[in-house]
């Protein structure tokens, strides 16, 4: 049998209660026993600043940078704010993509989800991590996009319980493993 995939959940929102983090919760455990989660800290991170961007790193973008060069893959999961990325993830890859060839995020693959109170689901902030995720050479899971609308009435007692979206997603963790196993066979 092959080991568990090891993956890094980053939710994209540092309120208590945050949607995006019960999204990452309720990944983990559809993608569970296949895969086993560790989780980021982003509200940790100092403002990226290139001064800082000296070894020893501040101990938070240490961390983070060693936790995704340790998983096989990312989980992002986040809200929209002002129709684009929230800042606080913006920050986290900006820190996580340094140097440009040969940071913990390059080849790294990366499924994306976004949620909203509205009907667009995020999907405009899904796309500006998309393409942040390009610049920084990742490979963001090409499947059809997680997109949660309404994520408020997808709620139960603080977790996401939303069967249909949870089976979509199964399908989006399955092709993620097999393009992980394709790179783990050319490596
Ligand atoms: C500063 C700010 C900007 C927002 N902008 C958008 C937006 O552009 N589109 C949208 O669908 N929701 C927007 N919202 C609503 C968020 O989607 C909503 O607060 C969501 O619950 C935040 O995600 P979280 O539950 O993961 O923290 C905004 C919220 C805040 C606080």
């Amino acid at each position: 049998m092959t080991a568990p995939y090891r993956l890094l959940g980053i939710s994209g929102s540092l309120r208590a209660g945050a949607f995006s983090t019960a999204i990452v919760q309720a990944l983990a455990e559809a993608a569970a026993p296949d895969a086993v989660f560790d989780y980021a800290d982003i509200g940790a991170l100092p403002h990226f600043n290139q001064d800082l961007y000296v070894e020893p790193f501040p101990p938070a973008v240490a961390r983070l940078r060693d936790q995704i060069a340790a998983a096989d893959g990312l989980v992002i999961v986040s809200s929209e704010y002002n129709h684009g990325i929230p800042g606080v993830l913006k920050n986290a890859l900006d820190w996580a993509s340094r140097p440009h060839n040969g940071s913990p995020l390059q080849g790294k693959s990366v499924l994306i989800a976004t949620s909203s109170p509205a009907s667009t689901g995020g999907v405009r902030a899904q796309y500006q991590i998309r393409e942040t995720l390009v610049s920084a050479l990742a490979r963001p899971v090409s499947t059809p996009e997680i997109v949660v609308g309404h994520v408020h009435t997808k709620m139960v007692d603080g977790r996401f319980d939303d069967a249909a979206t949870i089976a979509f997603a199964r399908a989006a963790l399955a092709t993620m493993f097999a393009e992980i196993a394709q790179q783990r066979m050319v490596q």
